[in-house]
């Protein structure tokens, strides 16, 4: 039985109910691009409120951090993994989680003892040593010298805020090397294999921390790191996870793993993510936004090295990779089963895309940096907007020859290049530098437009909980607790069509935020705005949000505005897809 199922298994037999994974994209949480813990998509549930399937929970969950792409290649780091985790939700609490913490490792796993040490939370001015984990671990067997006692690095919280408490990790002694009596948390040879979280606080953006109203445990187990531990190899790559995609690619590109491991890691993990995220019911392309853009630069740089593997890329080498992939993982994760073709498509168009202007782009990297010099905002520009080329691509390939390139200027030429496109949309400037963010500007308006109708044919309870634009499509959810009618959506889509043929105009305020708020502005999550925030207003008085934009200068840029689909999100959440045509 391979890891994901001995966990899954020994968790429910301690009374807990296996939850399926959510998606990579959060459905209801526009603060973060991907889920990067198992414990995201819990969030609502550590704050209090009652989960359908009770007080004690367990799964697998993807999750996706592309924060440190540049340490792709290494032997350990993936932009796409799998958490394993178990939860309690206001039930057990210390006692349970460590003892059952350490009969998976010890009995589940046969991992002996010898080869365990484990960090408590050493206390600090707001939260006391925690002498019960310590006491705990003692009576199981870990030895004092094997439970090392540290402040920072035993306290968790998934970025600056929310649930949060300290932390009891578990780690591995991952060596042939004798094993030192004593536990220093330094050594690279003891990795980290678990966390139990004591999740019992709440830290806000002023950095209070508040009790929450139950003590929850929140646990996290890294599928491939923990695999690979059992299987005695040192390199992930070289685990059961990922062996048959290496030697595929070994197989594609006729070339050994060794000496190739840094393209070969970049090629299979790169690929992995783009497939998941490809597969997300969120319908998520690559475009030059947001998740879009994560997937649009994790393709394009498995192709380039897939390139420098010789792999020719216009055979058909990115399918057999996906699907051997998607062999692997459809029976823990169906979508990857009813979304194949979408996947396969949408791996090949972007290679299609990318490849028209790689080999091109490429030559007019080697001659702007023939006499070695940096690599201008102009230049870096250029190599995205004529070649595809992500800044990042042109970052790795001047950083392989010494260059710098300066970003700054780059993002410069960016925004004035946006600020034409809105220009030429508007008809002032016809000139042909049309390009997905344009598309996605309108979009961005037709949102907001929705958002208004959807207010006066159902009701000001209606509130914007989550939205996703791509150049292909808009899809907004909403606060609603029935299906809408055929009428209902009618009226909707007349309404945002009335507005638009209307031709408002879009103005854009910076206000402080409390007088936004005041004005009565709709805002989705009001923590997360700064002091002085922007507002867009539309016409006289159909729409005011709070917004950073981009946003077409008037209505009647939008184009001719459809609902394609409308269903339920989750719970009390509808969602609406719709497009716009060219008129
Ligand atoms: N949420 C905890 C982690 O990611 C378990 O380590």
């Amino acid at each position: 039985m391979n890891l994901k199922d001995l966990y899954i298994n020994f968790f429910v037999s301690k009374g807990h109910k296996q939850i399926p994974s959510a998606p990579v994209v959060p459905e209801n949480d526009p603060s973060v691009l991907f889920n990067t813990a198992g414990m995201q998509p819990l969030i609502p549930y550590l704050m209090g409120q009652s989960h359908p399937y009770g007080t004690r929970l367990t799964d697998y969950q993807k999750c996706v951090r592309t924060n440190d792409l540049d340490n792709i290649g290494d032997s350990y780091h993936h932009t796409f993994f799998e958490m394993l985790g178990n939860w309690s939700l206001g039930d057990y609490f210390k006692k349970e989680a460590i003892t059952w913490s350490f009969e998976f490792l010890t009995k589940v796993l046969n991992i002996p003892v010898e080869r365990l040490a484990v960090t408590v939370f050493a206390g600090n001015d707001l939260i006391p040593f925690d002498q019960e984990s310590h006491d705990l671990w003692l009576s199981l067997g870990i030895p004092e010298e094997r439970i090392a006692r540290t402040t920072e690095d035993n306290f968790w919280i998934a970025g600056e805020t929310g649930p949060c408490g300290s932390d009891t990790e578990m780690f591995y002694w991952r060596s042939n090397d004798p094993i030192p009596k004593k536990f220093d948390t330094e050594d690279v040879r003891w990795v980290e294999i678990w966390n139990d979280v004591f999740m019992q606080f709440n830290k806000d953006e002023n950095g209070v921390i508040t009790d929450l109203p139950k003590k929850n445990v929140d646990t996290g187990m890294g599928v491939e790191r923990t695999t690979a531990i059992l299987e005695g190899v040192n390199d992930n790559y070289q685990s059961s996870i990922w062996k048959p995609v290496i030697s595929l690619i070994e197989e594609i590109s006729g070339l050994p793993y060794e000496n190739n491991e840094k393209s070969m890691r970049i090629i299979a993990d790169h690929l992995r993510t783009a497939v998941f995220i490809l597969a997300d019911p969120a319908g998520i392309k690559p475009s030059n936004t947001d998740q879009g853009y994560i997937l649009r630069r994790l393709i394009r740089r498995a192709i380039r090295h897939a390139k420098k593997l010789n792999i020719d890329i216009n055979s058909d080498w990115e399918q057999q990779i996906a699907s051997k992939l998607m062999d692997q993982y459809e029976v823990y994760y169906s979508e990857l089963k009813d979304n194949r073709q979408v996947v396969l498509e949408g791996l090949t168009n972007e290679k299609v895309k990318f490849n028209r202007t790689l080999e091109k782009g490429l030559r007019e990297f080697e001659k702007v940096t023939r006499d070695n010099q940096d690599i201008d905002g102009v230049t870096a520009f250029h190599l995205f907007d004529t070649y595809g080329f992500p800044i990042e691509l042109t970052e790795e390939l001047a950083k392989e020859k010494g260059l710098n390139v300066d970003i700054e200027g780059y993002k410069t030429k960016f925004k004035e290049h946006q600020e034409l496109s809105r220009t030429a949309s508007a008809g002032k400037f016809k000139g042909g530098l049309a390009g997905n963010s344009e598309v996605e500007t309108k979009y961005h308006t037709a949102t907001h437009l929705l958002n208004a109708a959807l207010k006066k044919v159902i009701g000001p309870t209606v509130h914007q909980m989550g939205s996703n634009i791509t150049d292909e499509r808009m899809r907004f959810d909403f606060s609603c607790d029935h299906k809408l009618s055929d009428e209902e959506k009618k009226q909707a889509e007349d309404l945002v069509n009335g507005w638009i043929q209307e031709g408002l105009e879009v103005k854009r305020l910076e206000m402080p935020k409390q007088e936004a708020i005041d004005s009565g502005a709709e805002c989705m999550f009001i923590e997360k705005y700064p002091d002085i925030v922007s507002v867009y207003v539309i016409g006289d008085g159909v729409s005011k949000e709070l917004c950073g934009g981009p946003h077409v200068n008037n209505t009647k840029e939008i184009g001719k505005f459809k609902i394609v689909k409308e269903e339920a999100s989750s719970q009390g959440v509808r969602r609406i897809k719709a497009v716009i045509e060219e008129e």
